[in-house]
C-alpha cells in the first residue's frame, strides 16, 4: 500500500519519522510531497495511491478523483473544512480526523496570545491580570476543554457555551454552561473561539454577537478565520477601542486591520496553533495507525463522512 503524506505545512521531523516507522512496520511505502505550491503536484501525487494524510490542505473533488486508487484521506488534525466529504463519499473514500491530538498545543496557544492581550503588547503600558477575569469557552470541544484545564492555574472564572455539548457535561466539569451565544459574550470578559466551520457557523460572529461583549472584552480566535464577519468586526473595533481581537488565522482584510484598529489587534503571520512538535508527532502518528487500522481490519472509529 501507498501512503502519501500531503503537507503545505510540513510536520515537524519526529512525526514523519514516526509516521513512517508506523507505515513500514507493516510494509507500506510513504510518499512525502511537503511545502508543495502547485495543486497540480499534488494532483499528480495522490494519482497512484492509496492513502492521503493532510492538514489544513484543500482536498477538493478534483483532488479525491485524481486519486484512482484512494480508498482513505486522514485529516491530522480536527477541522475537516478543507476536504470535500460529499465527493470523498461518492467516490467511497473514507475521510477521518484525529480529534484532540492537537489540542493542547492549540489551548496553549490561547495562553500565549491571551497574556500578550492583557498586557498591552508588551508596549510599557499598564495592563491586566488574568486571575479572576471570565473566560467565554465558545464550544467545549477538545481545544474548549484543554483551555478551560490551564484557565484554572490562571485562577480565571469559567464559562462554556456548546450547541452541541449538553450542559449537564460541562457543568460535570465545574463550568457555568450559558443558555446561548448571546449570553456567553455578555457575561465574559474574554471569549476565546473553538467552533468549527460549518454552514451554520460561517460568518456567524458579528455584530449581533459581538455587540453582547463588555467594555474592554478580547476576543481570541484559534479557530477558523471564516467564522467572523471580518467587515462587521472591524467596524465593532473602531467602534470600540477598548476592544481587542487576537487571532491566529490572518483575516482576508489584514491590511486594513493594520490600518484602522492597529493597537487593538494582533495576528500570528501563519497559522501556528497545532504547530508544535509533540502536535505533529500526535496527530501524524494517530493519522497513519488509523489508515493501517482501516485498510487491515476496517477500523472506521474516526470516520467523519456518510
Ligand atoms: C485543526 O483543525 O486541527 C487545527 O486547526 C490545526 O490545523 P493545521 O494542521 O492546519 O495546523
Amino acid at each position: 500500500m501507498k501512503v502519501l503524506v500531503a503537507t503545505q505545512k510540513p510536520f515537524a521531523k519526529a512525526a514523519i519519522d514516526g509516521i513512517r516507522q508506523e507505515l513500514e512496520g507493516v510494509d507500506y511505502e510513504l510518499i512525502l510531497l511537503e511545502k508543495y505550491s502547485d495543486k497540480q503536484q499534488l494532483l499528480d501525487a495522490v494519482a497512484d495511491v492509496d492513502a492521503l494524510i493532510v492538514r489544513s490542505d484543500v482536498i477538493d473533488k478534483e483532488v479525491i478523483q485524481a486519486g484512482e486508487n484512494l480508498k482513505i484521506i486522514v485529516r491530522a488534525g480536527a477541522g475537516c473544512d478543507n476536504i470535500d466529504l460529499k465527493a470523498a463519499t461518492e467516490a467511497d473514500v473514507c475521510v477521518m480526523n484525529t480529534p484532540g491530538q492537537n489540542a493542547n498545543a492549540v489551548a496553549e496557544l490561547v495562553f500565549g496570545m491571551l497574556v500578550m492581550g492583557v498586557r498591552n503588547f508588551y508596549s510599557g503600558s499598564s495592563g491586566f491580570e488574568l486571575k479572576g477575569k471570565r473566560l467565554g469557552i465558545h464550544a467545549y470541544g477538545n481545544v474548549g476543554k484543554n483551555v478551560a484545564r490551564i484557565a484554572r492555574g490562571f485562577g480565571m472564572e469559567l464559562l462554556a457555551y456548546d450547541t452541541y455539548c449538553r450542559a449537564e457535561v460541562i457543568n460535570a466539569d465545574g463550568i457555568d454552561p450559558t443558555i446561548s451565544v448571546k449570553t456567553l459574550y455578555q457575561h465574559s470578559d474574554i471569549v476565546s473561539v473553538h467552533i468549527p466551520l460549518t454552514k451554520e457557523t460561517r460568518g456567524l460572529i458579528g455584530k449581533s454577537i459581538l455587540k453582547n461583549l463588555r467594555e474592554g472584552a478580547m476576543l481570541i480566535n484559534t479557530a477558523r478565520k471564516e467564522v467572523i464577519n471580518e467587515p462587521e468586526l472591524l467596524q465593532y473595533m473602531i467602534e470600540n477601542p477598548k476592544f481587542k481581537y487576537m487571532t491566529d488565522i490572518k483575516p482576508d482584510i489584514h491590511d486594513q486591520f493594520m490600518e484602522k484598529v492597529p493597537n487593538q489587534y494582533f495576528t500570528t503571520p501563519k497559522k501556528m496553533g497545532s504547530q508544535t512538535v509533540e502536535a505533529n508527532v500526535n496527530a501524524g502518528i494517530a493519522a497513519a495507525h488509523q489508515i493501517v487500522d482501516y485498510l487491515k481490519n476496517g477500523n472506521q472509529k474516526y470516520r467523519v463522512n456518510d
